[in-house]
């Protein structure tokens, strides 16, 4: 197999249905495609198949969240202040560019440098407009959000989510609750994101709207594993982590000499793996790369990348970050929410801890009445949600109480406790979808002089079956209708053709990745039986027209036409 030139591929992704620009008839917008019929069902098997292997397999819990979020959700999360990238415009055309993306070669990690550095390595190298050769400005800083408003008038200011992540640790205790209050649980979202990208220059690997599947896996901060570690630990990866040479090593060696920082990181990564070759990536094409100090996320403790070597070069497809309690803490802190988790003690212990006591002397003059509701409000608030601030606010018979700092304190107290609340670390496997789809459209195009053929593994082939009568008229027009329909009542898409030599109609499903096809000729009407061609060897079968479904079932499952033959 080999990789191809993305513009030969985003053709025929466009001529055969499965991609197209969007909003092509007035001029596009760059960032943005639609999925045709084939795309579409393509994406649809990808993000089915990470169901099953999350919810399904791992007992994640998939929520689904809004795509619009307030201003409140992003300052917590550090969007507003760190989701940025800079920017050049040309001073003759106007147009801007990624400035990390004009210095690449020129720098080993050029994400990691900040404006003056990129500045001054445009400068020194003489980097000039792309486009143009115009002069460049110096770099900018761009927040990468849609930013919106919601309501009538001035509105209440708003964004479009940039990852699915938020919308989990928000809803943090819900997902803990609804998990028997037990850690490790994970939550699952798969939706749209959005990203105000610079310059999207790169088909469906950099859009302004794309979909996700993120995964939050919410655990013990000591404990950081996975029940099912144990049974993959012996399994060999390539790593390429950011220190040393690449290796190829067990998950177990790799955590065990701290290359990976814990088993649930590890489990993870191998996950990612299972599902990458499960969709058909070629795994000789694939790598874990671990990001650089400088290049990590503004929240991640650890993260490793997997990358597909496509026709752009290598190209991150799925991000699995050690996200620490940054997530979760910082929604504490700026909601004032309690969203710990609850240790047990084997044994009730004596424990000296943080509390938040209330100052009755100020609370009096303020509240009056209220004082003692407003007490008791303080006392159940996490020492983290009141931690450098100047004040909180205190929830009194569905009124919203302003409390200033001088009413309460930071104490340590000695008490017998049954147990003890802590932040949740989070392990964050995050898929970006479109990538992944156009990754294994890549891997799987080969080309023979003119013949093109996709090979799709059956689990996410758009259509599994083409159905030909070889004349659409005796009757076999009717058998091959018949066929498809049963294929259809069995879950299995069936795409039915009469039009033009079998040979061409062949040439139409290899081109789209279909994994066989039914042909009906004379002799089917005399013994029952039909053709079966599978796609990658194109060797063909006869087989009994009740068996047709089970039989391309079996064939999709792998292993040729020979347990095809077996089906009794
Ligand atoms: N949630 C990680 C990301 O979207 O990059």
């Amino acid at each position: 197999m080999m990789s191809m030139d993305p513009q030969e591929l985003l053709s025929l992704c466009k001529r055969r249905g499965f991609l197209w620009p969007a909003y092509d008839i007035y001029g596009g917008l760059a960032g943005l495609y639609d999925y045709g019929p084939l795309g579409a069902a393509l994406k649809k098997n990808i993000e089915e198949h990470w169901r099953e292997l999350y919810v399904l397999g791992e007992g994640f819990h998939e929520i689904s969240c809004p795509i619009v979020a307030p201003e409140a959700v992003f300052k917590a999360s550090g969007h507003t202040d760190a989701f940025s990238d800079m920017y050049v415009e040309c001073t003759k055309c106007g147009e801007t560019f990624r400035a990390d993306h004009l210095v690449t070669g020129l720098h080993e990690a050029p994400a990691s440098l900040d404006e003056k550095q990129l500045g001054r390595l445009l400068k020194e190298n003489k980097v000039k407009c792309p486009s143009c050769g115009g002069e460049l400005t110096d770099p900018k800083r761009f927040n990468l959000m849609f930013r919106t408003s919601v309501g009538a008038g001035k509105g209440k200011v708003a964004y479009l989510r940039p990852e699915t992540a938020q919308g989990m640790f928000v809803n943090f205790s819900q997902v803990y609750r609804f998990g028997r209050e037990k850690l490790p649980v994970g939550a699952v979202q798969i939706g749209r994101a959005f990203r105000n990208e610079i310059s999207p220059r790169q088909g469906l690997i950099r859009l302004r709207e794309f979909s996700q599947m993120e995964a939050e896996l919410f655990l013990h901060p000591d404990h950081k594993s996975w029940p099912r570690y144990k049974d993959v630990k012996g399994q060999v990866l390539e790593l390429v982590p950011n220190k040393g040479k690449p290796v190829k090593m067990t998950l177990e060696d790799a955590v065990k000499a701290k290359t990976i920082a814990n088993e649930a990181l590890a489990y993870f990564i191998w996950l990612t793996y299972k599902f990458a070759i499960d969709v058909g990536l070629d795994a000789s094409k694939l790598r874990f790369r671990q990001h650089l100090e400088k290049e990590m996320a503004h929240y991640a403790a650890d993260c490793w990348d997997l990358e597909a070597d496509i026709g752009y070069g290598w190209t991150e497809l799925v991000g699995i970050a050690d996200r620490g309690s940054y997530d979760v803490q910082a929604h504490i802190s700026h909601s004032g929410a309690d969203l710990t988790a609850f240790e047990r003690f084997d044994e009730p212990k004596e424990v000296e801890q943080q509390v938040v006591r209330p100052n009755f002397g100020a609370l009096g003059p303020l509240f009056k009445g209220k004082a003692k509701q407003v007490a008791d409000g303080l006392s159940k608030l996490h020492v983290g949600s009141v931690a450098g601030k100047d004040g909180v606010t205190v929830e009194v018979d569905g009124e919203m109480c302003s409390v200033p700092s001088s009413c309460y304190e930071v104490v340590l107290k000695k008490e017998k406790v049954s147990g003890r609340k802590l932040v949740p670390h989070v392990i964050e496997p995050s898929y970006g979808v479109d990538r992944i789809l156009f990754s294994v459209l890549d891997h799987a195009y080969t080309q023979k002089d003119d013949y093109v053929t996709l090979r799709l593994k059956g689990l996410v082939a758009p259509i599994k079956a083409g159905v030909f009568p070889l004349m659409a008229r005796d009757g076999l027009d009717e058998i091959a209708g018949a066929i498809c329909n049963e294929l259809t009542k069995a879950g299995l898409a069936a795409y039915y053709d009469d039009s033009g030599s079998i040979g061409r109609r062949y040439a139409r499903m290899d081109e789209i990745g279909t994994p066989c096809c039914i042909t009906v000729d004379y002799e089917s009407k005399k013994d029952g039986k039909v053709t079966i061609r599978e796609r990658d060897t194109a060797k063909q079968l006869r087989v009994e027209i009740a068996k047709v479904p089970r039989a391309v079932e079996t064939l999709l499952s792998g292993g040729g036409l020979e347990p095809v033959s077996a089906l009794r």
